[in-house]
């Protein structure tokens, strides 16, 4: 019987993200373009006796998260014992967070999908990737990609995939902010201060990928929420600014913030913007990680 299972699952950044119209449900219609960055949260799964379902957080700030079914995380085991009817469903879940909380790399919907993967296994299921993506498009629009991992164009509420080829490694700093932003509270402030924009993903960008040129990568980064991510967090534009000043090929807000991400050609650069993000006040804390990686995957 299989006693514990762990599962890495990387944080997210978005090299492009493009807010259009909102549909009847007030979902904006996105057009993003993920990364999955060397940044990781860890999920043990372990059983427990049948109906029991416990959750709790080690790590950057898991003093603030709910550990009811209200978490993300716990839906995501709830809802997969549903689906496959497992009649003796329990488990005890022990989630070690590295990303940030509110932070905008998807840190929820990485436990999530890292959830999946270990009850998968834990439970013997046998589901497959595809599965379980389809599962974590109904917890929410991100959990698809923390499951699969690498780079791939998002669209639809952006739980819709398709994987992008890439070339080469790419550095990035991430400069964490004090406190966080609440996704819904971006996306309010981008009705206000915007109309919808085209979706489209600059093709500079994919064809910069696709043939590892870090510098035109780093040119065609884009957010249409930096703007209202911006004006409830007016510090963020000074982050920005330091990191580009330091050396940085590339500066964007990290999907709805207030993480900033910056994207260099060497990790000898990476240092430098490093150095000169961790002594601005503005910034909590600096992490270095690298990109592309694979999705949530169970780990020895
Ligand atoms: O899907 P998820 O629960 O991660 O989304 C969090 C919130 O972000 C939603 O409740 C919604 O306010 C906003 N959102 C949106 N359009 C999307 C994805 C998220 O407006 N495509």
């Amino acid at each position: 019987m299989t006693t514990a299972v762990r599962v890495r699952v990387p944080a997210k950044v978005n090299l492009a993200l493009r807010v259009g119209a909102t549909d009847p449900e007030g979902y904006h219609e996105l057009g993003t373009v993920f990364q999955a960055l060397s940044l990781y949260d860890e999920v043990t799964a372990e059983p427990e006796e049948p109906g029991r379902f416990r959750l709790a957080f080690r790590g950057e700030g898991a003093a603030f998260l709910p550990t009811d079914d209200t978490n993300l995380a716990m839906r995501a085991a709830k809802l997969l014992a549903r689906t496959h009817d497992v009649a003796d469903a329990g488990v005890q879940l022990l989630v070690r967070k590295r990303i940030p909380v509110a932070g905008g790399m998807a840190g929820g919907s990485a436990d999530a999908a890292a959830v999946l993967v270990a009850c998968n296994e834990l439970w013997g299921l046998g589901a497959t990737t595809a599965e379980l993506m389809e599962l974590g498009s109904q917890l929410g629009a991100d959990v698809p990609f923390m499951l699969l991992g690498n780079t791939a164009h998002g669209w639809g509420r952006g739980d819709r995939l398709t994987p992008l080829t890439t070339a080469g490694t790419y550095h990035w700093t991430l400069a964490l902010s004090h406190g966080g932003l609440s996704t819904p509270t971006v996306f309010k402030e981008f009705d206000r201060l915007s109309e919808p924009r085209p979706t489209d993903i600059p093709a500079e960008l994919i064809a910069a990928l696709a043939a590892g040129d870090v510098a035109a990568v780093g040119a065609a980064l884009v957010n249409d929420l930096a703007e209202p991510a911006v004006a409830l967090l007016p510090t963020l534009s000074s982050t920005l600014e330091i990191g580009l000043q330091a050396g940085a090929v590339g500066a964007v807000v990290s999907g709805s913030g207030p993480s900033c991400a910056f994207l260099s050609s060497t990790p000898e650069s990476a240092a430098l913007v490093a150095e000169a993000l961790t002594v601005f006040s503005g910034v909590r804390a600096v992490r270095s990680a690298t990109g592309p990686v694979p999705g949530a995957e169970v780990v020895d």
